[in-house]
């Protein structure tokens, strides 16, 4: 029931239709009964510093960010945690006493999706993260934290792969055509949907692959690997825990990814192949 106590949460991106995290924490305020309602608004660049202040102002708990503000939401925190900063770029805002903290929860979504789908990875193998761009960047400082393993970054764009140096001294790094090193233990796709699949041919039979896109569930960077034999997950669960991630920040509990939130990502629970 919505009252004249009841709370706002929000999701707030360009564009916003595709997005699952209304379905997802709606799960989550229900089972726990906390009068909530968690929204999807689509938010053009120029409109995003009236948004964020605008929910403040309406004394909402705090949001989400996704593509394309994450970068530009960050500037307008007051406080922002040292991971967040050094990823430079935000996806989820607390508003607290009247400031904005920024966080941001996609290193812990790609461990946490991980570790609960994918056997422990081992020090000694590369592993290969496919694009440059801020979903990489939680993706290198997630697996920099927790693995010292050689990373090989490729992007279209050498430069900004270059640039992440910044964050990791030793990543490789090459252009997009590079040749997969055949010791490869994981390939991590942070590219666009849309942009063509990599060779996979020179990779080990037992590499896996993992997509942090999630809609097809089988998407056609899986689906390639697939062909070639190769197990893959798709991003479906690091979605779900990187917003278990933001859910703790708002309500100091950290919410189960079970079957029904799976669900109510997914439309099914798929992300296996
Ligand atoms: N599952 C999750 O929870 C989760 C969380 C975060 C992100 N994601 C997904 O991860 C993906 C990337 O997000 P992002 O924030 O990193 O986006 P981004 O900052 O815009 O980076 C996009 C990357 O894709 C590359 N790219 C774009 N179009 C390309 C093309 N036609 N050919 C080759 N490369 C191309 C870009 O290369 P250039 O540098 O050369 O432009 C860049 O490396 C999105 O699909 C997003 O939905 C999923």
């Amino acid at each position: 029931m919505t009252t004249a106590a009841t709370k706002l949460l929000a999701v707030l991106g360009h564009p916003i239709a595709h997005s699952q995290s209304p379905a997802m924490h709606s799960v989550w305020l229900r089972r726990y009964g906390i009068p909530a309602r968690y929204l999807a608004f689509d938010v053009l660049p120029e409109d995003l510093p009236h948004a964020i202040r605008g929910l403040q102002a309406l004394g909402a708990i705090g949001c989400n960010i996704t593509l394309p503000h994450k970068e530009a939401a960050l500037a307008l925190c007051h406080d922002v945690t040292p991971e967040a900063k050094a990823i430079g770029a935000v996806n989820t805002l607390v508003f607290h006493q009247g400031t904005i903290v920024g966080h941001n929860t996609d290193p812990i979504g790609f461990w946490q999706g991980l570790i609960t789908q994918v056997p422990c990875p081992v020090p000694h193998r590369p592993i290969v993260i496919l694009g440059a761009g801020g979903a990489a960047r939680g993706v290198i400082t997630a697996l920099t934290k927790h693995l010292g393993v050689s990373l090989l970054v490729l992007n279209r764009t050498l430069g900004r792969a270059e640039a992440l140096r910044a964050l990791v001294p030793a990543l490789i790094t090459g252009p997009l055509n590079t040749p997969l090193p055949p010791d490869t233990q994981m390939v991590v796709n942070t590219l666009s949907s849309g942009a063509v699949v990599p060779d996979l041919s020179g990779l080990p039979g037992d590499c896996w692959l993992y997509d942090l896109s999630y809609n097809p569930p089988l998407t056609p960077f899986l689906a390639a690997g697939q062909q070639r034999g190769l197990r893959g997950i798709n991003g479906a669960a690091m979605l779900a825990h990187q917003g278990a991630a933001a859910f703790a920040l708002w309500f100091q509990r950290t919410p189960a990814v079970d079957g029904e939130v799976m669900e109510a990502i997914n439309g099914q629970n798929r992300p296996h192949l």
